[in-house]
C-alpha cells in the first residue's frame, strides 16, 4: 500500500479488501487449514485494521499489530480483542493459543526478526497446534501487474521466495506443508506449520 494511503486506516483497509477481492482466496485457506472448535483461541498476528476478524466469528481472537491506528480503527469496526504488540516481542503468556495466522506480515520482517517471530509463535501457541501463514512473493516474470503492484504499493522490503520464508521459519516450527495460491494477478505463498515442544 502507498504509503500515504496506508496512514488512513478507513482507506487502508477498503484498499486491501478490494485489491484481494475481501480475501477470497486467502480466507478459503485458512478455513482448508484451520478448523477451530468454538471458544478456541487464535491469535492474529500483524492484524492490520482486523480484516479477517471475521473468519473467526466462534473463537477467542486476538490481534496484534505495532500500528496504532490500525489497532484503534480494529476495535471500533470489529469489537474484538487487540493489542499493539510487535510480533518478535509478544506480551502474551506461554502456551496460550489453539491456532496462529500471520497474513502479510513476514515480508516486513527483515531475517532476524522473522526468526524472532517464529520463536515466538512457537511459545505463545499450545503444544500440537497450527500456524498458517500467507504472504506476497515475488511474481512470475510475466506477471507485469504483480510486479507494478508490488513496487508501488507495498512497504515491506522483505518478500522472499518461499523457500526463503520455509527456511527462517523452520528455524523455531516444524513445517507441514507449503503451496502456492493465486488470485487474479495476486501471488502467494501458503505455510503451514506446526507448533511442537519437547
Ligand atoms: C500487509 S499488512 C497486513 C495486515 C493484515 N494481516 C491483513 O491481511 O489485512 C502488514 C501488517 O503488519 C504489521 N507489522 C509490520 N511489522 C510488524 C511487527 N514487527 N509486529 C507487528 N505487526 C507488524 C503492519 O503494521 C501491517 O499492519
Amino acid at each position: 500500500m502507498s504509503l500515504r494511503l496506508a496512514r488512513h486506516p478507513r482507506l487502508y483497509s477498503l484498499a486491501q479488501k478490494i485489491v484481494s477481492a475481501n480475501y477470497r482466496a486467502v480466507r478459503r485457506a485458512i478455513r482448508r487449514e484451520l478448523a477451530l472448535a468454538p471458544g478456541q483461541r487464535v491469535v492474529d498476528l500483524g492484524c492490520g485494521t482486523g480484516n479477517l476478524a471475521d473468519l473467526f466469528p466462534q473463537a477467542q481472537y486476538v490481534g496484534v499489530d505495532t500500528n496504532p491506528a490500525y489497532i484503534r480503527f480494529a476495535r471500533k469496526a470489529t469489537r474484538r480483542s487487540y493489542a499493539v504488540m510487535d510480533v518478535a516481542h509478544l506480551g502474551l503468556a506461554d502456551n496460550t493459543f489453539d491456532a496462529a495466522v500471520a497474513i502479510g506480515l513476514n515480508h516486513h520482517l527483515d531475517d532476524e526478526t522473522l526468526k524472532q517471530f517464529a520463536r515466538q509463535v512457537r511459545r505463545v501457541c499450545k503444544p500440537a497446534t497450527r500456524a498458517v501463514m500467507i504472504d506476497i512473493i515475488p511474481p512470475r516474470p510475466l506477471n507485469f501487474l504483480e510486479h507494478a503492484r508490488q513496487r508501488w504499493a507495498e512497504r515491506g522490503r522483505y518478500v522472499r521466495p518461499p523457500e526463503e520464508y520455509r527456511h527462517l521459519l523452520a528455524t523455531h516450527l516444524t513445517v507441514e506443508r507449503m503451496y502456492p495460491l493465486r488470485w487474479g494477478f495476486l501471488e502467494y505463498s501458503v505455510i503451514v506449520l506446526r507448533v511442537e515442544k519437547g
